[in-house]
């Protein structure tokens, strides 16, 4: 496998950049095998974002980034890379964020590597700043898949986790199976089990039902795209999770990184919500579990309103959605992150 110790801190690696390839974990094939994707040019990079063999909106953002990297040094028509990356999936804002970025420094594989690096290490913070949130024996609810496969290294919603159980904390993790996709069973509870974290496997429809009768302390998801009024847009699924969370007092609590917020958006009506294949529905594991007939609606994102946030994670540290303009004004200042 390929983890890298910090001390007995697994980190997971799920991209990177190998002999002018880029190579991923193919998250498809999780947990029954471990197998490499290795994209040669910018169509391989279009299909493994679309197809979610990479996923997870950071993890994408970096995909991306490398990818460009690796066009610009194949000699490929720059415009048509940048448009085809572009329009792979619409709602993870980290995708727009890491071309951006690409472009305005030259498509380097410096660049790259640079905008890999900062992303993994700004969610080391936010776990280091999580991990603040979560007390001894805590039991915690996540959604989808935030850790190490959606990032690199540490994840968002599973950093403070991850670092929580590094520092002797006795936790558990209620993991949403998460329909269609089974990004909580498939991933998440594969990156708790390497970990030895306990955790156990809930389906959707069940974590209204752990928090109604108090056995959930506090809920960490991650995010695709968050805009200025803290109204956020992550897997589907996280809204009704909210608003159970909050009937309910549980803490609901958001993790990512600065390259999430779309502060050039207000309200969460305005995110464009992908629309996914009717199989990923209508089908599980190949095999068909609705009438022929069937069909199917499949939006891969809802949005949750800011009123059922307690307070995003973020690396710069915690904010309630009333302070986010002064996280605005932290990630203007911010070199890396600002946009000029
Ligand atoms: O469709 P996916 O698997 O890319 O959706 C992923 C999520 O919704 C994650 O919670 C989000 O991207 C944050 S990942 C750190």
């Amino acid at each position: 496998m390929n983890f890298e110790f910090e001390g007995n801190l697994k980190k997971l690696k799920a991209v990177w950049y190998e002999n002018n390839e880029v190579v991923m974990i193919d998250q498809r094939m999780l947990p029954e095998k471990v197998e490499f994707y290795r994209a040669k040019n910018s169509q391989d990079i279009a299909y493994s974002i679309k197809e979610m063999v990479v996923r997870g909106a950071p993890a994408i953002g970096i995909a991306a980034a490398w990818g460009l990297a690796m066009a610009k040094s194949n000699h490929e028509d720059m415009d048509a890379a940048t448009k085809l990356i572009g329009s792979t999936r619409p709602t993870a804002f980290d995708l727009f964020k890491a071309i951006k970025f690409m472009i305005s420094n030259n498509f380097t594989v410096e660049a790259a590597r640079r905008y890999s690096q900062e992303i993994t290490n700004r969610c080391r913070k936010i776990g280091e700043y999580g991990d603040n949130l979560i007390p001894h024996k805590a039991k915690i609810l996540t959604h989808c898949n935030a850790g190490a496969l959606a990032v690199t290294e540490w994840g968002t919603a599973l950093a403070p986790i991850r670092i929580a159980a590094h520092n002797g904390k006795d936790i558990f993790v209620f993991v949403d199976e998460t329909r269609p996709r089974l990004q909580g069973s498939k991933l998440t509870a594969w990156e708790l089990q390497n970990e030895g974290i306990s955790h156990a496997v809930i389906a959707d429809n069940a974590a209204g039902h752990f928090m109604h009768t108090k056995q959930v302390d506090l809920a960490i998801v991650g995010a695709d795209r968050i805009t200025a009024s803290g109204d956020f847009a992550n897997k589907i699924g996280t809204y009704e999770k909210a608003v159970v969370a909050h009937e309910n007092d549980v803490p609901f609590f958001v993790a990512a990184p600065a390259s999430t917020f779309d502060f050039s958006l207000n309200s969460g009506d305005d995110i464009p919500i992908e629309e996914r294949g009717e199989e990923e529905v209508l089908s599980i594991a190949g095999k068909r579990i609705a009438p022929e007939k069937s069909r199917a609606m499949n939006p891969a994102f809802d949005v949750t309103p800011a009123k059922y946030v307690t307070a995003f994670i973020t690396e710069y540290g915690i904010f309630k959605p009333n302070e986010l303009k002064s996280l605005k004004s932290m990630i203007q200042k911010d070199m890396f992150m600002r946009e000029d």
